[in-house]
């Protein structure tokens, strides 16, 4: 096989605190192996549209620090087509693109596998999204930031609830995945953590309030993760305020300010690895992997076996550990 000389990168799905830092490094380590490397704008359906352009380590100077992505991102349908695959791959043979870099989730790495059956272009991906939903890695690009905004936000709500003596209902992102209620949740020292792997039993949670209540504590945070069983925050606000008509209850959804901001050293460090990693990967003839971090070493898996976690990770002495610190 002859080496790859270009190199095609883009960024899928709901971009993530640190998908800079990964296109940087993407970058850099394909212009120091003197490659050329092209950016794709908006994932998928820019490579359809074939917006695609050659960079140059100037376009990654000053973004290691900048939330968002340069490259911008979408959700393409039109990319699970037959018709909209054909169309990608007639733009890439334009620009001559013969390997390609993925940053996203499951969904961007389903739909290069699919592109890899047809039209046989290698890719190396790297994950990116806050939820931390995918196996193949302990951690994903943005999720160290986005619980970090999530804990400096609930810890202002926590100030002005202890001011009213109130009740408030805290909802996070996530998607399916509770890790980042459950980990802001703990960091916050939130009274209770509704998450989506653990079916929530509503009426221990009201039984929980009405102890707190008679024992007269007048602060409570529940972090509720936005698909948990019983809704988001504005359902569980309404339960609770029709058991406890008394109670002054507030619900705060804080929505995408989790997915933006300047990403945490973490993020940064974990984008540079993946981002170095993925483009050596390429070159030593890897092809439909996943680069991530397991244990603090770099693997690389599949894509066929890249599938959102079932919360594993969120185990049983985690959630003992919750009620004990919440007394
Ligand atoms: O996957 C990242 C994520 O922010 C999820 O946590 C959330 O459910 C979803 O994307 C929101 O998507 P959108 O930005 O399309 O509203």
């Amino acid at each position: 096989m002859s080496r790859i000389k270009n190199i095609g990168i883009l960024t899928s799905g709901g971009d993530s605190p640190g998908m800079n830092a990964a296109i940087r490094a993407v970058v850099r380590t394909g212009i120091y192996h003197e490659l050329d490397l092209f950016g794709i704008r908006r994932g998928y359906q820019g490579m359809i549209e074939g917006d695609i352009f050659k960079m140059q380590t100037t376009d990654v100077s000053n973004i290691i620090q900048r939330g968002g992505t340069i490259l911008k991102t979408a959700r393409s349908k039109e990319f699970m087509t037959d018709e909209g695959m054909k169309k990608a791959f007639t733009q890439l043979k334009k620009h001559n693109i013969e390997a390609l870099v993925l940053i996203g989730g499951d969904g961007t790495f389903r739909g290069a596998a699919h592109f890899f059956e047809k039209y046989f272009i290698p890719a190396v991906g790297i994950p990116g999204t806050i939820d931390n939903d995918l196996t193949g890695t302990d951690f994903t690009i943005g999720f160290d930031t986005a619980v970090n905004t999530a804990v400096e936000a609930i810890d202002k709500i926590r100030d002005t609830a202890e001011a009213h003596d109130r009740l408030f209902v805290v909802e996070v992102m996530g998607r399916d995945a509770g890790y980042i209620a459950i980990n802001s949740g703990i960091a916050c020292g939130a009274e209770d953590i509704l998450i989506p792997e653990r079916v929530t039993d509503i009426n221990e949670m009201l039984a929980r309030i009405d102890h707190d209540e008679r024992r007269k504590k007048t602060v409570h945070i529940i972090v509720v993760a936005e698909h948990d069983n019983y809704g988001g925050a504005k359902e569980v606000k309404d339960i609770i305020s029709t058991r406890f008509p008394a109670l002054d209850v507030r619900a705060c959804v804080l929505g995408h300010i989790q997915r933006g901001g300047s990403p945490s050293y973490a993020d940064r460090v974990l984008a540079s690895r993946l981002g170095f990693t993925a483009v050596n990967a390429l070159l030593a003839g890897n092809t439909q992997v996943m680069a991530g971090v397991i244990n603090g070493n770099v693997v690389l898996t599949p894509f066929t076996e890249i599938v959102k976690s079932d919360g594993y990770a969120i185990n049983n002495d985690m959630l003992e550990m919750i009620r004990v610190l919440s007394v």
